[in-house]
């Protein structure tokens, strides 16, 4: 026989089988059974046992309500979801069992608590399906408002999917429970968290249905995504699964956008890395980025946007023309963007605060906040439109000065009704602000007379009875009470009632005093609840200009990127591209963004890149080791990027042909984890290159083919090279960098090559690498002098340079076989042997001629001889 709680539990943990469940107990959320163990090793607290009838106990493990943040986070982290069951009827006034319900389900994808959100990432909850050569993908961020979804369809769908997953890095991404299901072999090595959900919510159906409800709809043509099942599968499973974990979140989202992945550059996951767009390839850090030197965004919601405009560069010349328009006004404009960027660091995260207004959730702390943010915009759009007044009618910036909506009634609301002092919860009252509520200033006002009372009382009380020490105090137990000294005792008046005994003297109490007494502590629960009722009604009030407050969030946020954009541009001395669809790249003085910031011993050297199609349209890049052609192979993507971004480029002047992406085979990685050796992994990309570049795309090879054996390597670079310029459907711009030099020759043979290469200077038997790229191969790679000052020991480089030299001579056949120098130099030169080492340390001019003979005889005898 089980307790009626215990009931209750399991009825609930019966619906959230693979879920833990933080059951509401006072002020705990207790967990218990098998979630009970997880917990204590996860959060690291104490498992203990609570008796749930006769003669049984079960294992429990509790949190308490008000730190329950940490807890998530941890669970959250370890990969588990947690269902949050709150008491929703008052304990006070049910009779028998408290009734419990679950609020929501915290997952990953769904979470809404600051501490568990990086402010400057999107937090986004994703949905796949795949269906016959069509996907869907669906995402949503809870904090933002964020919702969009869209299909691709052809033979690469599944493909083109996965690339947009990774581009959108969910914390979550949702997919059909079926044992076949296509997404789940999909998905198999990609690093994405997935929930498999019931496969019917997935059903298009069921998925159109569940949309058609949310947004009280009778068709989805509005949304755009009318006819496309994939995006409606997708999207309508997220619905389903907000309604299931976070109803709150649902009823603030009221939009839909269906979007076009055709509508932006398509970057795959291997680009975006080599390229360090928004993290380093070592460290994973944002610093040392281009994100990391783009973004002096002011704000968090700034600084999101910015990421996801690095992550989706565009592709229609007017979209890029309207960004830089904006960009290059708030470049010129530098008293005005100053002005708005200073403004901006006070906004805060209007967009994230909007939202949690409208789910229920902000603390008054956050209304302050929306206020704060809300009583600049008026000087943001004074200074845009002072801006605005020197430039032609129908800029883009008019058009985001336009949905800068200041709600300042909404401002005015809340700065009248919410403290200025106010604490982070309403849990002590002390939220609303005096003056907004006759009914709690009538309540204050009574309980403040009351205090005045008691504190009166004391002096009263010590007149009346002649008692100088008496003293009038509080504790949690008794409450008030009136204290008396032992020596006083005959003077205590007979309407003193006492309670308490104390070595030195008696408590006491007077009707009169509990009468007050009462009067506070009842007026200090009615403030409780009149304020809870009140700051709810605010909520309620201001949710409903959410719209307009978003839109000026979204306005606000995007105006930062730009600003911040115009910034970098002054500061680094960036110009703005020439954006067109001749596809022609021409670059004058180009720098690397990232390189040129963090190079300190050296100045950065700038150069130029002419890439014209049907003309010449690849470049073989030939020059020593650590002469800088990575630098620039990636320098030229990055300020293609950047253009189509719409920012200002680093270089003297850039001509950028709009190109559809970008595609990059860079350096080995170690993809060991991944089941798939470095020379694998190399060629999985350069067909993957092949098989989807046009002649749209700029490709950038580095050192294609050096991860296997020399001939194989210059074959398949050779053949790479010859196929990406004969192709009909390729003929793409490439810039590729490479030690084989024997590739300077197809310049000869094909007339769209050129072969460019890093410059040097040779001074004495040192190199001097100029990093200027030059017309013309080279003929040299220099790899031993970069291992000399590498520090690669001596011998090792000595023994090289004489390999080397033997190569080149051909004393031992053909060139490129390094293998087999004469068996019998080896034997003796064996860099092991510590004679040779010894003889090669010799100093011989500090040695008398008699120790040099002892020291030759001692060597021919550990050779062996004598
Ligand atoms: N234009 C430049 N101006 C100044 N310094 C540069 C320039 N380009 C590159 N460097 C410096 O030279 C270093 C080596 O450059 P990079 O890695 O591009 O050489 P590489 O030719 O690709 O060498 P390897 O053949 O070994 O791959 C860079 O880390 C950078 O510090
Ligand atoms: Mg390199």
């Amino acid at each position: 026989m089980s307790t009626p709680v215990r009931r209750q539990y399991l009825a609930i943990k019966k619906r959230f089988p693979n879920t833990i469940v933080f059951f509401r107990l006072g002020d705990f959320y207790e967990t218990f059974d098998e979630d009970a163990k997880t917990v204590a090793q996860v959060c690291d607290i104490v498992l203990t046992s609570r008796p749930v009838g006769k003669d049984q106990r079960v294992p429990l493990a509790g949190v308490p309500y008000h730190a329950v943040d940490g807890y998530l986070a941890k669970l959250i982290g370890a990969g588990y979801k947690v269902a949050i069951v709150e008491q929703v009827s008052d304990p006070k006034e049910s009779k028998g069992l408290v009734a419990r319900e679950v609020v929501r389900v915290v997952t990953p994808g769904t979470v809404v608590e600051p501490t568990l959100l990086d402010e400057r990432r999107n937090n986004f909850l994703a949905a796949l399906t795949l269906e016959d050569r069509r996907a869907g993908l669906a995402y949503v961020d809870i904090t933002t408002g964020e919702f969009a979804t869209t299909q691709f369809s052809g033979d690469d769908a599944a493909q083109e999917a996965l690339q947009e997953l990774a581009r959108l890095q969910p914390a979550e991404c949702l997919i059909p429970a079926r044992p076949d299901a296509p997404e789940r072999a999909a998905l198999r090595g990609v690093e994405c968290p997935i929930t498999e959900w019931d496969a019917w919510r997935f059903d298009v159906q069921t998925a159109r249905e569940a949309l058609l409800q949310h947004f009280g709809v009778g068709t989805l043509a509005g949304f755009g995504c009318e006819g496309l099942p994939q995006a409606i599968r997708a999207a309508g499973a997220i619905v389903q699964y907000l309604q299931e974990t976070q109803k709150a979140a649902l009823a603030h989202l009221d939009s839909l956008t269906t979007y076009s992945t055709s509508r932006f550059m398509t970057l795959d996951a291997s680009t975006r890395r080599n390229l360090e767009l928004v993290a380093t390839i070592r460290t994973g850090a944002v610093k040392g980025s281009l994100l990391g030197v783009l973004d002096l965004t002011r704000t968090s919601m700034g600084g999101r946007m910015l990421r996801q405009w690095l992550l989706q560069p565009l592709v229609e010349k007017a979209a890029i023309e309207r960004r830089l328009d904006a960009v290059e006004a708030l470049y010129n404009a530098t008293p005005q963007r100053m002005k708005i960027r200073e403004l901006l660091g006070g906004v805060g995260d209007l967009e994230r605060l909007t939202n949690r207004l409208a789910q229920g959730i902000a603390t008054p702390r956050d209304l302050l906040g929306l206020a704060r943010a809300l009583r600049r915009v008026p000087d943001v759009a004074a200074a845009l439109d002072a801006i605005l007044a020197g430039l032609p009618g129908g800029h883009p910036l008019a058009a985001l000065r336009d949905r800068l909506n200041p709600c300042q009634a909404e401002a005015d609301l809340i700065e009248a009704a919410i403290a200025e002092d106010a604490p982070a919860t309403l849990a002590n009252g002390g939220v609303i602000r005096p003056g907004y509520s006759d009914e709690l200033d009538a309540i204050a006002r009574a309980s403040r007379d009351a205090k005045q009372w008691v504190a009166g009382l004391e002096q009263r009380e010590r007149q009346r009875t002649g008692i100088k020490s008496l003293k009038v105090g509080y504790n949690k137990v008794f409450g008030y009470y009136i204290e008396v000294s032992k020596a006083n005792m005959d003077r205590v008046p007979p309407d003193y009632v006492r309670k308490q005994t104390l070595v030195n003297g008696e408590r006491f109490i007077t009707p009169e005093l509990k009468e007050y007494e009462s009067l506070i502590l009842n007026a200090q629960e009615r403030r409780l609840e009149l304020e809870t009722r009140l700051y709810k009604e605010l909520c309620e009030r201001l949710a409903t200009a959410r719209g307009r407050m978003l839109d000026t969030g979204r306005a606000l946020a995007e105006l930062d990127v730009l600003a911040s954009l115009a910034e970098v541009a002054v500061r680094n001395r960036y110009t703005r591209p020439e954006v067109a669809e001749d596809g022609i790249i021409d670059i004058r003085e180009g720098r690397h963004p990232v390189v040129e910031l963090t190079q300190k011993d050296e100045p950065f050297v700038p150069n130029d890149v002419r890439l014209v199609p049907g003309e010449g349209e690849i470049i073989i890049l030939t020059g020593p080791n650590m002469a800088g052609k990575s630098t620039f192979l990636r320098q030229v993507a990055l300020i293609v990027l950047m253009a189509q971004v719409g920012s200002f480029v680093p270089a003297q002047r850039a001509h950028i042909g709009i190109v559809d992406r970008i595609f990059t085979r860079i350096g080995a990685q170690d993809e060991i984890a991944a089941g798939q050796s470095t020379f694998m992994v190399e060629m999985v990309e350069v067909a993957n290159i092949l098989h989807h570049a046009t002649s749209a795309s700029l490709l950038i090879l580095d050192e294609v083919g050096r991860g296997t054996s020399t001939y194989d390597g210059i074959s398949i670079a050779w053949a790479v090279v010859e196929h990406i310029h004969n192709h009909p459907r390729l003929r793409a711009k490439t810039l590729f960098a490479t030690h084989y030099h024997e590739l300077t020759d197809l310049a000869g043979t094909l007339p769209r090559v050129r072969n460019f290469s890093m410059a040097v200077a040779e001074e004495g038997d040192r190199v001097i690498f100029l990093r200027k790229v030059i017309p013309g191969g080279a003929d040299r790679s220099y790899g031993i002098h970069v291992a000399q000052l590498a520090g690669l020991p001596k011998s090792v480089i000595h023994r090289a340079e004489e390999l080397l030299r033997e190569l080149e001579s051909g004393q031992n056949g053909a060139a490129i076989k390094p293998r087999a120098p004469r068996a019998k130099q080896l034997s003796f030169l064996t860099e092991s042997d510590p004679v040779l080492q010894e003889l090669r340390d010799l100093d011989i001019s500090a040695m008398t001629p008699l120790e040099a003979i002892n020291k030759l005889y001692e060597f021919q005898r550990r050779v062996g001889k004598g």
